[in-house]
């Protein structure tokens, strides 16, 4: 989840930040505690990604050796600059907007260098490493879902100028983080936050209760979403080209509509 709030609570150190808020990874500095509970969170969701994850996402963890301990990002940037011109940036933590959306339309995806706490096992309201390396990262070895993310982060610098930066935030909320998937093994999951939820993957994919509509960029546009409990609305796209697609059009005009209606 990428929403700057300048709460003075946010835990990273925003002291050695770069101006675009990038910092070192400082890889050694992690603990084997940290070590050992990443290793935690990463073998709960092994067993649950085989039956609720997409393809795409599955495919690209199995080549990424992130099962013993937190990975090491410049190794893995390596690897991802070959297969889609992506990188992996270490940040503090949450980042503003301007600084958020440009790393993306420059194919850098910030991922945030602290680990939750023992106690946060179950449920983190920030994102942590956990969430941004495990939800995130695996999907940007995809060819066509990396470039709509890149697409994603020109559209956001678009949306500020444009002042709907709050529509296109739930886009991003209904698809890179929430995203259901149509696939030949049913639905599935594609939004970080599902795939690196203890509890929400599963539900998701196969509780009776959550609705699960097919894309409707304006609809999602004019939902409001909660961040503290599972949602209630998932949106299941058919493929990523289908992503790629609908949100290719010129957003101006919707956004002029959306806020007619004030939503
Ligand atoms: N087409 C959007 C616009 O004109 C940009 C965009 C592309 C936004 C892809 C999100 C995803 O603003
Ligand atoms: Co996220």
């Amino acid at each position: 989840m990428k929403t700057y709030t300048p709460d003075p609570e946010l835990r990273g150190d925003y002291s050695k930040a770069a101006p675009d808020y990038s910092v070192q990874q400082e890889w050694g500095k992690y603990t084997p505690e940290e070590h050992e509970l990443y290793r935690r969170l990463y073998a709960r969701q092994a067993k649950l990604v085989p039956r609720y994850a997409c393809p795409e996402w599955i495919d690209a963890i199995a080549g990424l050796d992130a099962a013993r301990e937190i990975p090491k990002f410049d190794a893995v940037s390596r690897n991802l600059r070959e297969k889609t011109g992506w990188e992996i940036v270490a940040v503090p933590g949450l980042i503003p907007d301007d600084a958020f959306f440009t790393h993306l339309a420059n194919r850098r995806f910030p991922v945030t260098v602290w680990l939750r706490q023992p106690s946060e096992f179950d449920y983190i309201v920030e994102p942590d490493v956990f969430h941004d390396f495990f939800g995130h990262v695996p999907l940007l070895f995809d060819r066509t879902y990396a470039d709509h993310l890149y697409e994603y982060g020109k559209g956001g610098l678009k949306a500020m100028r444009l002042n709907a930066v709050k529509y296109l935030a739930r886009l991003y909320w209904f698809t890179i983080e929430f995203g259901l998937i149509q696939t030949q093994l049913g639905i599935r999951a594609y939004g970080a936050g599902l795939l690196s939820s203890g509890g929400e993957l599963r539900y998701s994919v196969e509780d009776p209760k959550p609705r699960r509509l097919p894309f409707d960029l304006e609809r999602m546009m004019r939902t409001e979403y909660q961040i503290d409990r599972y949602q209630e609305t998932y949106c299941v796209i058919d493929s990523f080209e289908q992503l790629m697609r609908e949100t290719a059009p010129d957003f101006t005009p919707i956004y002029a509509r959306l806020r007619g209606e004030k939503a």
